[in-house]
């Protein structure tokens, strides 16, 4: 693999992969409960508000990764939405220099009123987590029993606002949704949207994963196949989760994140800031790295910087190739890590 070097204050870790792709969670509650992710069955303790960086702090630090080498912002929760006016925090991180690409994770139940003035205040695309299109099994997986139709309507509010492409993320569970897989396939054909089917994973520690819960992609893209033909497109730039395939009568492109079978760490460059401002490695880190406390202690921009290149250079992750190893082996064994709704998968 090349390392780019873009400019001066670029990094490299000890596996010689970039930091390209930021991921901002601005906040840790979320207003499903996905069974996946946040049983509903839990109590959950959400942060205080003093302890969640401000859109001020958001935007400074955003701006020193982009000038590390940051390409790619994805805004992420909990559910982003809830966040009051992040609009302005849009606006602030459309005007960095050098972002070339601006987006959000949703589950969309607040798309519908909220997607015109995200596209206004520079919101490139949005990505969205529907899981069924069955009322009933939709209400089940998001664990309190909302309405699937309001989350339809935010996907049609986000077309007709240009926050284009609309990805759809399914998060595939044998016996759960499996027998919906060509169905939402072919709902995102029809709505001109992107679908990527993720292979269940062991993120967080209040899931109960178990790998026979896990629908392989190969297994999905057979199903996908048989009823609307595929050819392989692979990936589109180094560093992206997605395999892509493409429907041979070219009504659009599927996704497939394998990252249980086949895992791609080898060139991660992914990069996440909790809300409470903790860098976090890895999807599945135990611990982050503080950079809140110098923030509000008065650090200067070199020292930030400083800061985070030193993590970035010393950085080794590579879980989802370590656990698909292990489970070859027979040796599994769940670790502790970070909820997935702290820093938005
Ligand atoms: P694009 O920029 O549109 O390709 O989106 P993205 O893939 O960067 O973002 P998205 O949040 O939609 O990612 C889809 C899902 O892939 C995430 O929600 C996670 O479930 C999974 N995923 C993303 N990044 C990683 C990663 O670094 N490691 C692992 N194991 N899974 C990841
Ligand atoms: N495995 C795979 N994907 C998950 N997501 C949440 N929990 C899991 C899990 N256990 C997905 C969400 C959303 C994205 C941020 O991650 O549905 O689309
Ligand atoms: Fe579901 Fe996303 Fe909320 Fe987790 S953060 S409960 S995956 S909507
Ligand atoms: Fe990157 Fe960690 Fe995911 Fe591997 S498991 S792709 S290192 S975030």
């Amino acid at each position: 693999m090349t390392t780019i070097v873009s400019n001066q204050a670029s990094v490299a870790d000890t596996l010689g992969r970039p930091m390209t792709d930021l991921r901002i969670s601005v906040t840790d509650r979320c207003n499903f409960r996905c069974t996946f992710c946040m049983p509903a069955d839990r109590k959950y303790n959400f942060l205080p508000r003093p302890h969640i960086l401000s859109f001020e702090e958001v935007s400074r630090l955003a701006r020193l990764f982009v000038a590390m080498g940051v390409e790619k912002i994805r805004l992420t929760g909990g559910e982003p939405l809830l966040r009051s006016e992040i609009e302005k925090l849009i606006a602030s991180l459309a005007a960095i220099d050098g972002v070339d690409d601006l987006a959000l994770t949703t589950n969309a139940y607040l798309l519908e009123e909220k997607a015109a003035m995200l596209r206004q205040a520079g919101l490139g695309r949005v990505t969205v987590s529907l899981h069924s299109l069955d009322p009933e099994l939709f209400g089940q997986i998001n664990g309190l029993g909302l309405d699937l139709a309001k989350v339809l309507r935010g996907i049609d509010a986000a077309r007709r606002a240009g926050l284009n492409p609309v990805k759809l993320n399914v998060v595939v569970m044998q016996g759960v949704n499996d027998h919906e897989i060509v169905d939402l396939a072919r709902y995102a054909r029809e709505t001109g949207c992107v679908v990527r089917f993720i292979e269940y994973m062991d993120v967080g520690t209040v899931n109960q994963w178990d790998p026979n819960k896990v629908v392989s992609a190969q297994q999905i893209i057979k199903t996908v196949d048989a009823a609307l033909p595929l050819e392989a497109l692979g990936k589109m730039r180094p560093g992206e989760v997605a395999d892509r395939y493409r429907y041979r009568d070219g009504g659009g492109e599927v996704g497939v994140i394998t990252s249980v079978t086949q895992p791609f760490c080898g060139d991660c460059s992914r990069v996440r800031l909790s809300a409470e401002g903790q860098l976090f490695t890895c999807l599945f880190s135990s611990l982050g790295h503080d950079l809140k406390t110098p923030l509000r202690d008065g650090a200067s921009d070199q020292e930030l910087t400083e800061r985070v290149q030193a993590i970035w250079r010393g950085r080794t992750d590579r879980y989802s190739e370590e656990r698909s190893a292990a489970l070859r082996r027979g040796e599994f064994v769940p670790t502790d890590k970070v909820e997935m709704f702290r820093i938005g998968g």
